[in-house]
């Protein structure tokens, strides 16, 4: 029996494509950059694929998924969040849509620690000041940020990248609080505090670190006026969706000193960043690494590829199915 026809959107790892290749006949992207939903429709119109395999960043939005041809039965994205996929689309077509849950939530919340680390002690600005060979040795006040220890880590959205955030976190000695829709009994266990209201959420905290989805819903979220119900002095760092910040508050917030500092993993409409960005000082910015480790990239491989083998090879549902 000929073997499945599976369209990739980008390069995967190794191990994924090699073990892709074994159950699939799979037709690459040569350009290893997110495509547009023109180029997804051209090339699963002229290939006419069973299923495919995408990731953040390929636009899947209504316009494509209806002109994708009758035989993809799957989309499976290399990726937790699903805001690049219109699901009631894909649901209206009857094409099934499946993430990379879990696996990813540990590497991501290392990223959240990496960047409330570097935001706290001045990380980005201490190395810009080495690299532009402007250090002048060691100086009693130089460049000094604030201990962790002690400090209130707010997590706005308590999932698996949440939770594992608070147990780091708790390494550092920093008492945590969180915003979800309902409280975990796991978590109050653990002495997390729950908070059911934003504006008390928001004055309890010194470290704001976001995980909610992107999509319209919480869009600017964290806007102006939930910026100056911070305490003067907070930090913010953000490795959900960049869509989730307003940025122009978020770098008037930074300029004013408002803020003492934020950590970006990602970004509204990126590759494109907001301008002010890049003249930010007390801004960390990276460039959307939360699941990028070899260990992780490949389990989310895997995990996708279970998702495409249920439907295609053994004709079940997937087991990460979101739409
Ligand atoms: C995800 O999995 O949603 C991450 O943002 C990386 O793609």
């Amino acid at each position: 029996m000929s073997k499945p026809l599976l369209l990739l959107t980008r390069h995967f790892p190794t191990a994924v494509e090699a073990r892709a290749a074994r159950d699939y006949a799979t037709i690459p992207n040569a350009a290893d950059t997110p495509m547009t939903g023109e180029e997804i429709a051209a090339a699963a119109a002229h290939t006419q694929p069973a299923g495919i395999l995408c990731a953040a960043g390929d636009a899947f939005n209504a316009t494509t998924i209806q002109a994708l041809p009758e035989s993809v039965k799957i989309i499976a994205t290399f990726s937790v969040g699903t805001d690049h996929i219109d699901l009631q689309a894909a649901a209206s077509r009857g094409i099934l849509v499946a993430n990379t849950p879990d696996v990813l939530s540990v590497a991501t919340a290392e990223i959240a620690m990496l960047l409330i680390l570097s935001a706290a002690r001045r990380g980005g600005e201490a190395e810009r000041m080495l690299r532009a060979r402007e250090w002048a040795g060691w100086a009693p006040t130089q460049l000094m940020g604030v201990t962790l220890e002690n400090k209130k880590l707010g997590i706005l959205g308590m999932g698996r990248i949440g939770q594992a955030l608070a147990k780091m976190a708790r390494g550092f000695g920093m008492e945590i609080h969180y915003r979800n829709r309902n409280p975990l009994p796991e978590s109050e266990a653990q002495g997390a505090i729950y908070h059911a209201d934003d504006t008390a959420f928001l004055g309890a905290i010194d470290v704001l670190s976001m995980h909610i989805p992107g999509g319209a819903a919480t869009r600017h979220w964290l806007d102006a006026r939930r910026i100056a119900q911070l305490r003067p002095g907070s930090i913010v760092v953000n490795t959900g969706r960049g869509s989730t910040v307003d940025d122009v508050a978020l770098c008037a917030a930074l300029a004013s000193g408002h803020l003492r500092a934020a950590g970006l993993d990602v970004f509204d409409g990126e590759p494109r960043i907001h301008e002010g960005y890049y003249t930010t000082p007390s801004l960390v910015l990276l460039p959307h690494l939360g699941s990028a480790t070899v260990e992780t990239r490949d389990a989310m491989g895997f995990r996708a590829l279970d998702n495409l083998d249920a439907v295609l090879l053994r004709g079940e549902a997937p087991p990460h199915r979101v739409g």
